[in-house]
């Protein structure tokens, strides 16, 4: 499903990858280029959203199938209100996730990949490119231990992740692009520049 004449660039990969840093840097670029853009994360803002950030590690303890409801309710209000607005407008759709994350999370949590993708490619247009921030665990680790993990939680934080980065890795599409993440910060946005740049001269 396409929609509208802008376009979709998601940015996807595991806890303290990076992505939030290097999307809200690659809006900037865009934006002091005079190209309309605009940038959402997910979750989002909705009452699903809301919800899904107070339960935030609590979420083991929900049964998954809530879980992967909360994230696909607040993707289709995500879509609807955000996304194909913006697409529609021809704007430059800058995603903070989206719904591989449901794929690769909820997927690390017992479920299936291909089923989740099904569910979500009903209503969500797909990206015209994926930049996947990759990095090993470790780097996640210490760039994320600082700021938000309580310390009991970080080993079974480890392992999960584990889980999600091997998902990621395994997912297959001409859009997507992965990106070294642990590169400095420089060198990751000039990379996704660059593909970018090259995605759109073809
Ligand atoms: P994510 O959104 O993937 O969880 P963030 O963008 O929030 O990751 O980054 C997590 C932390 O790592 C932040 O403190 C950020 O400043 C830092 N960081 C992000 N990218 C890099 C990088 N390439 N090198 C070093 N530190 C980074
Ligand atoms: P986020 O705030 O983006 O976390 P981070 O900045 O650490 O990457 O996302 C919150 C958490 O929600 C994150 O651990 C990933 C998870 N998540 C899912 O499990 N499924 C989903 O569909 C989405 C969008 C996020």
């Amino acid at each position: 499903m396409r929609s509208g004449s802008g376009k979709l660039i998601v940015f996807e990969g595991i806890d303290g990858s990076g992505k939030t840093t290097i999307s809200r840097l690659f809006f900037k670029h865009l934006e002091d280029n005079k190209i309309n853009t605009s940038w959402f994360r997910e979750p989002s803002d909705s009452k699903w959203g809301k919800k899904i950030r107070e339960l935030a590690d609590k979420m083991d303890s929900i049964p998954i199938n809530d879980e992967f409801r909360y994230f696909l309710e607040d993707r289709k209000w995500d879509v609807e209100n955000n996304i194909l607005p913006s697409l529609k407008k021809g704007e430059i759709v800058i995603l903070d996730r989206y719904y591989f994350s449901s794929a690769c999370y909820q997927g690390a949590r017992g479920m299936d990949v291909k089923m989740i993708i099904d569910e979500n490619r009903k209503f969500s247009p797909e990206p015209d490119l994926l930049f996947l921030i990759d990095v090993d665990i470790p780097t996640a680790m210490s760039r994320i231990k600082s700021s938000r993990v309580v310390e009991a939680k970080l080993f079974e934080k480890e392992s999960f992740l584990l889980k999600v980065r091997k998902n990621y890795l395994d997912l297959k599409s001409d859009f997507i692009k992965i990106i070294d993440g642990k590169r400095p910060i420089d060198s990751v946005l000039r990379s996704v520049i660059n593909e970018f740049n090259q995605f759109f001269s073809q």
